[in-house]
């Protein structure tokens, strides 16, 4: 029987401010999880966070766009921000951009990264979840997780991984995609994967099994909402050994803290920093963005874990590096590239300051 992987995500309301969530919306979803696994709707689960960002972890066997699924899920976000409601919490139903459940989560707000997978003897995932930063975030590191000898011995020394990596690029403002294969067209690949404003990696599977090898939730809030609401803040789901990267692999991107789009109101560059699940409160300047990894075994569809996979020294040059990146980039105040470009920009005062200052413009 084939085992679905969904994490749906959601903003439902930030304490304090945008930068964690309270105690009590991971409560209450777990416990509707929990009655949602006893009755059989899912196999297993596990809720978590990082930073404001609600993260429903679930197994189940009704495939990927299930109703029945992400039913459940808009429900245990509309449930979390009656809570956040009470609470007063910062924003509550940020992300719930639509008053009724049309069948299926997509273009309603959350963010939504699905597999379904015949499970092998053994099956590492890693779930990686990003606040203060846009869809795109993953495009650096799948390319080197997939695509890169420098970062993956495994593409060069094992033979499973030799044939390479075929990756499904969506275009966020058409609303199109494509399929190219690396290593032949990792040219043409990185031209899109580069502008990750505008392109986001969706899918990436194996050439040699044509098994899926990781999703990530591609969903533009802004482009949903057609105005600022919330940063995507993203997930990523990565299978690990065998015909895939090695655990290790996978999680060497992030010894670099790359810049990506977000932090604070969504409209500036800073330093994706990895860190522990208990250290994922982005407060200074709401962020920088932050990173967190939660590993798992399948088990019969069974969540064994989570381990906390930048909860090792290891990761400590990373943060390190991206306080100090973070110093730099803050240091250039109002000024681009610290500030987005006009029109990346989610937050503007623009059409306002053009309109009341228009008759002061002269020819030169
Ligand atoms: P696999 O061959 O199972 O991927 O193991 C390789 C490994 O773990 C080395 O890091
Ligand atoms: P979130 O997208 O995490 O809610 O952050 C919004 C924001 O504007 C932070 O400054
Ligand atoms: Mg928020
Ligand atoms: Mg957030």
């Amino acid at each position: 029987m084939p085992i679905t992987l969904s994490v749906i995500k959601a903003d439902i309301g930030g304490y304090v401010g945008h930068s964690s969530i309270h105690p009590a919306l991971i409560e209450k979803a777990q416990e509707m999880l929990d009655k949602a696994r006893s009755q059989g709707t899912l196999v297993d689960f596990h809720v978590t966070h990082v930073g404001d960002d609600l993260e429903l972890i679930m197994t189940h066997e009704f495939g990927e766009n299930n109703e029945g699924i992400h039913k459940l899920a808009w429900d245990v976000f509309l449930a979390g921000t009656e809570v956040a409601r009470k609470l007063k919490l910062y924003g509550a139903g940020q992300d719930l951009l639509s008053d009724s459940f049309a069948g299926n989560v997509r273009g309603m707000g959350p963010g939504v990264a699905e597999m379904e997978i015949e499970e092998r003897p053994s099956e590492p995932v890693i779930v990686f979840m990003a606040d203060k930063t846009s869809a795109g975030a993953w495009n650096l590191p799948l390319y080197k997780m997939f695509a890169d000898p420098f970062n993956t011995a495994g593409l060069v020394i094992a033979e499973s991984m030799h044939r390479g990596f075929a990756f499904e690029i969506q275009d966020v403002r058409e609303h199109k995609k494509i399929v190219l294969n690396a290593p032949e067209e990792t040219y043409d690949l990185l031209m899109f994967m580069g502008a990750p404003g505008r392109y986001a990696v969706k899918r990436v599977s194996s050439r040699m099994s044509g098994e899926t090898a990781a999703v990530s939730s591609t969903e533009r809030l802004s482009q949903i909402a057609g105005r600022y609401v919330g940063k995507d803040d993203p997930v990523l789901v990565v299978r690990c050994q065998g015909n895939f990267p090695a655990v290790g692999e996978v999680l060497e991107p992030f010894t670099t803290p790359f810049l990506v789009e977000g932090w604070m109101r969504g409209s500036h560059q800073g330093p994706l920093m990895p860190c522990a699940l208990r250290d994922a409160n982005p407060s200074r300047f709401d962020g920088p963005p932050r990173v967190v990894s939660a590993g798992f075994q399948l088990a019969e569809g069974k969540l064994v874990g989570p381990r906390d996979m930048f909860d090792d020294p290891s990761f400590d040059a990373a943060r390190e590096q991206a306080n100090t990146v973070a110093n730099y980039m803050r240091s250039h105040g109002p000024f681009e590239p610290h500030r987005l470009p006009l029109e990346e920009l989610e937050y503007t005062t623009m059409p306002a300051i053009m309109e009341r200052l228009k008759g002061r413009w002269v020819a030169v």
